[in-house]
């Protein structure tokens, strides 16, 4: 199949051009909430919306056994992870997420990661300007492998945080960056084997509460535990994920800069409307486009029959952005926040549904903490001044960033 072949029998290219935008558009065009196309050659079910997302979510129709595209298995996810499981297999794996992510437990995470950033102010200031996005990679590295019970010797720390940030910042390249990230698949899950095998074997001691002890520990339905193969895999699931709050982080300082009267608004306030401006950066900005599911049985919805084996994308960003459950969508207003709780079919920036049961990110309680960590500390504690004038998001890029990246300057601790 030729290039050609492919932009006219396959929407792969629409969505790598518009990755999205692309569902919802289309969905739009249409004017329905589902439609079929061909993507990586392959026929796909796309949906968007709240209604579709209650459908997605329901485990007797999807479940996620062979979802994941094969480029996304060996650079993002890696394979035998939590997020290929169904049924009851995937509830008890599930349920050890949630009790590394237990409420103390990030409270402890956010506490070092306080740390992390205190320090690096210091860097920060000698340096004169810094790159948001890769000082955070590096501050994140640091702050979860140290509280997941992860050794990393201060010489490995720049090497560590090339392989964890190229599993998600080069996993969405077709080129160069997918060889990366596939590379960086390969190195990572070998290191945290290793960490898996010595804990079982007692040549590395750590606490009982931290992740690694935990995945190391954990019994599979058989009572066996995991090879050490996926639970490398998984103990990536904790790491690599906690690197790439960098990006939600770097879209809090953009949004602080692109609403001045909310940046005021927070560093004057208590921090009790902190979490409604996380939410509206979570809701608005883009960053993980659709979750993917197989179907189970065939069933008929909105007049379109779901034949069994088919791949359905369901549209986060889109749903995010539905203008029938969010009064002008585009608009970013945290009071929205202030005035309800979300439906969890609506707001879906890390999945819908319920964490224990459905395939929903275990791992929001971290990125919301760590946001408010960056936004404290950049709206109380630190005094800086970006670089250039405030730059568009590039929606393009895989994940979504400020074009050029963020950068700022005259950085310093505030004095209190
Ligand atoms: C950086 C911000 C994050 C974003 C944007 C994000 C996004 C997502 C999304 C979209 C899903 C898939 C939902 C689905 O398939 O229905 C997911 C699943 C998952 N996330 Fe996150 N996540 C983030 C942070 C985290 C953190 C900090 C952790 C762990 C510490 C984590 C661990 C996981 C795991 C283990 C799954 C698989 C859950 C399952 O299959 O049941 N994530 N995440």
């Amino acid at each position: 199949m030729t290039f050609s072949d492919l932009k006219t029998a396959d929407s792969t290219i629409a969505l790598l051009r518009d990755p999205y935008r692309y569902i919802s558009r289309r969905a739009a065009d249409l004017g329905e909430d589902v439609f079929e196309t061909r993507l990586l050659l392959r026929q796909t079910t796309c949906m968007t919306g709240a209604e579709a997302a209650g459908v997605f979510y329901d485990p007797a129709r999807f479940q996620r056994a062979g979802a994941a595209p094969p480029p996304l298995q060996k650079t993002l996810f890696g394979q035998g992870g939590v997020q290929g499981l169904d049924g009851e297999h995937h509830r008890k794996r599930k349920a050890m997420f949630l009790q590394i992510i237990q409420p103390d437990r990030v409270e402890v995470l956010a506490e070092l990661v306080t740390q992390h950033w205190r320090r690096a102010v210091g860097y920060w200031a000698l340096a004169g300007q810094i790159d948001l996005y890769p000082q955070l990679q590096l501050l994140l590295t640091r702050a979860v492998c140290e509280w997941a019970g992860v050794p990393l010797p201060e010489a490995e720390v720049e090497n560590r945080t090339r392989q964890l940030t190229a599993l998600f910042d080069d996993a969405g390249d077709i080129g160069l960056g997918h060889r990366r990230s596939r590379a960086a698949r390969k190195a990572a899950e070998s290191w945290t084997a290793d960490v898996i095998k010595q804990i079982r074997s007692g040549r590395l001691a750590v606490p009982d509460w931290s992740a690694a002890s935990i995945i190391a520990h954990h019994q599979e339905p058989d009572g066996r535990p995991m090879e050490p193969r996926v639970a490398a895999v998984e103990l990536l699931n904790v790491l690599r994920p906690t690197v790439a709050t960098a990006v939600y982080i770097t879209f809090v300082a953009h949004a602080l800069e692109a609403h001045p009267t909310w940046r005021e608004r927070l560093a004057q306030g208590n921090g009790t409307e902190d979490l409604a401006f996380i939410e509206e950066v979570r809701r608005t900005y883009p960053f993980f486009p659709a979750a993917a599911a197989i179907v189970r049985e065939e069933f008929d919805w909105r007049g379109h029959r779901f034949p069994q084996g088919r791949r359905v994308l369901l549209d986060l960003y889109g749903t995010n952005h539905d203008p029938r459950t969010w009064q002008q969508p585009t608009r970013f207003d945290p009071e929205r926040f202030l005035r309800e709780d979300p439906d969890p079919f609506a707001f879906v920036p890390q999945g819908g549904g319920d964490p224990a049961v459905h395939h929903r990110c275990p791992g929001e309680p971290v990125a919301t903490r760590l946001m408010g960590t960056a936004l404290d500390q950049l709206t109380r504690h630190l005094t800086y001044t970006p670089v250039q004038p405030l730059a568009a998001v590039d929606y393009r890029r895989l994940p979504a960033l400020p074009k050029g990246g963020y950068r700022i300057k005259s950085i310093s601790a505030r004095r209190h």
